[in-house]
C-alpha cells in the first residue's frame, strides 16, 4: 500500500482522500462497458500509429506499444484478463494493463487523447459493428415474411379495420404489409450509418489535439466516413445514440404491431394461425393453455426500449456542453437496447417461419357482408354515382340482416325493389376471389399485386 491513497487509479495524482467504496461501484463502467474491449483496443492501435506518424512515438515504440495492445486485447478474448479494483472503465482498465506489459511507454499512449474522445470514438466503433449485425437480423425477418407470402398466395381471408371484417384479402397480403413496415425500418437504419461513422479521436478531452494529430489519417484506420468538425461536438453529441435508440423504437413498435395480429389470430375465437410450440409456452395452472408468449415478449420489449430512449434523452436534456459524467449513462441503454432488438429479430423471424396457418378458419370467417363495397361497386359499374350505390349496398345489408340471410341469398327481386339496375349478374359479386382479383391497382391484394409487392421487397433485400 502506498501513502498516496489514490495513486492506483489514473487521475490519481491531484487526489490527497480515498475514494468513497461506493462512489466507486457507482462510478465504475467496467461491469458493462467491457464489452467494448475490441473497439477500445482498436481505437488505441490506430492512435498508436497515429503518434508515430507526428513523432511522439518512435517505430520501434509504435511497434511495442501494439504488440502490447494486441496482448492486452487477446487477453479479454480469451477471458485471461484480470480486472484490478480500481479499474474505472474499459478505457483505464486496458491502459493500466498495457503499462504492466510495457512498461512506462505504455504512459504515452494517451498523449492528447482523453478518455472523452476515447469513449465516443469506441462507442461508434462499436455500435458500427453492431447495426450490420441489426441490419443482417432484419433482412432475415423480411426474408422470412417474404417467402411465406409468396408460399400462401392461394389463402384468402377477411382484412380488418377497427377489427371489424372489413373486405376480404389474401393472407400474403396481410402478412407483406408488415414486410413494408420492416423495408422501411432497413431504409432508415442504413441512412443512420454515415452520422455514426464520424471519428471523434483527436478531439482530446474538449479543445482538440494539440499535436497536430492526423485525424484524417485515423478516420481512414479506423474506417469512419467522415471526421468530427468541432472538437466540443465530437466529446459532447450523443445523437447518435439517441438515434438509434428512436430507430429501435420504432423497429420494435412494428414487432409490436404484427405480433398484436398473430395473438388475436392464433385465439381459439379466431383460429386463423398455431404458433408452433417452439415459441409457446404452458400454464402452471391451466392444463390446456398453449399462450403465445414469445409474441407477447416482442409486444413488451417494444415498451422497454421506447423506455431506454426516453430516459437517455432526459439525461441529455439539458446537459451543459462537451462531456459530462452523465453521458456515461448512455451505455446501459444503448447495450440494452441493442441486445433486445437482436433477439427480437430472432425470435420473430422463428415464430413467422413455423407459424402454422389454417387457410379453411380463414375462409369460414370471410362472410358475404365483406363484399357489401363490392355489392356498390357493381351499381358504379353500372353508371351509378358511388354514394348512391353505398346506400343501396347499406340496404342491402340491412334486409339481408332482417331476414336473418347474408347478402347473397337475397332474391333478385329483392335486389331490384332497391335498384332497377341489378340484373342477374349480381352474383358474379359473391365470390371472394374475384373481389380480391378486382384489386389489380398498385398495392391491392391481387394476385399479380401481391407478386410485385414479392418482387419489391427482394429486390431491397438484394442491395
Ligand atoms: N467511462 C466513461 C464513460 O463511459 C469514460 C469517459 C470518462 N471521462 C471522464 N472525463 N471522466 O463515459
Amino acid at each position: 500500500m502506498t501513502d498516496e491513497p489514490t495513486k492506483q487509479k489514473l487521475w490519481g495524482g491531484r487526489f490527497t482522500g480515498k475514494t468513497d467504496p461506493l462512489m466507486n461501484d457507482f462510478n465504475e463502467s467496467l461491469s458493462y462497458d467491457r464489452r467494448m474491449h475490441n473497439a477500445d483496443i482498436t481505437g488505441s492501435i490506430a492512435y498508436a500509429k497515429g503518434l508515430q506518424r507526428i513523432g511522439i512515438l518512435t517505430p520501434d515504440e509504435e511497434t511495442k506499444m501494439i504488440d502490447g495492445l494486441t496482448q492486452v486485447g487477446k487477453e479479454w478474448q480469451e477471458g485471461r484478463f484480470l480486472v484490478q479494483p480500481d479499474d474505472e472503465d474499459i478505457h483505464t482498465a486496458n491502459e493500466r494493463r498495457l503499462s504492466e506489459l510495457i512498461g512506462p511507454l505504455g504512459g504515452k499512449l494517451h498523449t492528447g487523447r482523453s478518455r472523452n474522445d476515447q469513449v465516443a470514438t469506441d462507442m461508434r466503433l462499436w455500435l458500427l459493428g453492431e447495426v450490420k449485425v441489426i441490419e443482417e437480423s432484419l433482412k432475415a425477418l423480411i426474408r422470412v415474411i417474404v417467402e411465406r407470402a409468396d408460399k400462401e398466395k392461394d389463402i384468402l381471408m377477411p382484412g380488418y379495420t377497427h377489427l371489424q371484417r372489413g373486405q376480404p384479402i389474401r393472407w400474403s397480403h396481410l402478412l407483406l404489409s408488415h414486410a413494408f413496415s420492416f423495408n422501411s425500418d432497413l431504409d432508415r437504419l442504413k441512412q443512420l450509418i454515415p452520422r455514426i461513422s464520424v471519428l471523434p479521436l483527436g478531439s482530446g478531452a474538449l479543445a482538440g489535439n494539440p499535436f497536430c494529430i492526423d485525424r484524417d489519417f485515423l478516420a481512414k484506420e479506423l474506417g469512419f466516413d467522415s471526421v468530427a468538425e468541432n472538437s466540443l461536438w465530437g466529446v459532447g453529441d450523443r445523437d447518435f445514440i439517441v438515434e438509434v435508440l428512436m430507430w429501435s423504437s420504432l423497429a420494435t413498435t412494428h414487432l409490436s404491431r404484427m405480433s398484436e395480429d398473430l395473438i388475436i389470430y392464433s385465439t381459439a375465437e379466431f383460429g386463423f394461425v398455431t404458433l408452433s410450440d417452439a415459441y409457446s409456452t404452458g400454464s402452471s395452472m391451466m392444463p390446456q393453455k398453449k399462450n403465445p408468449d414469445s409474441l407477447e415478449l416482442l409486444r413488451g420489449k417494444s415498451g422497454r426500449v421506447f423506455g431506454n430512449m426516453a430516459g437517455f434523452l432526459m439525461t441529455l436534456k439539458g446537459l451543459p456542453s462537451t462531456y459530462n459524467k452523465d453521458l456515461q449513462e448512455d451505455k446501459e441503454a444503448l447495450f440494452d437496447v441493442v441486445d433486445t432488438i437482436q433477439a427480437s429479430f430472432k425470435i420473430a423471424e422463428g415464430v413467422v417461419a413455423t407459424l402454422e396457418v389454417h387457410a379453411d378458419k380463414m375462409r369460414q370467417a370471410l362472410t358475404m357482408d365483406v363484399l357489401a363495397t363490392d355489392l356498390a361497386d357493381y351499381l358504379v359499374r353500372k353508371g351509378m354515382p358511388f354514394r348512391e350505390t353505398h346506400h343501396i349496398s347499406g340496404r342491402a345489408v340491412a334486409l339481408a340482416e332482417a331476414r336473418q340471410c347474408q347478402i347473397n341469398e337475397l332474391s333478385l327481386q329483392d335486389y331490384k325493389s332497391l335498384s332497377d339496375k341489378f340484373t342477374e349478374d349480381v352474383v358474379d359479386v359473391f365470390n371472394f376471389e374475384a373481389s380480391v382479383e378486382r384489386r389489380q391497382a398498385i398495392g391491392g391484394p391481387s394476385r399479380v399485386m401481391v407478386d410485385r409487392q414479392v418482387a419489391v421487397l427482394r429486390s431491397a433485400l438484394a442491395q
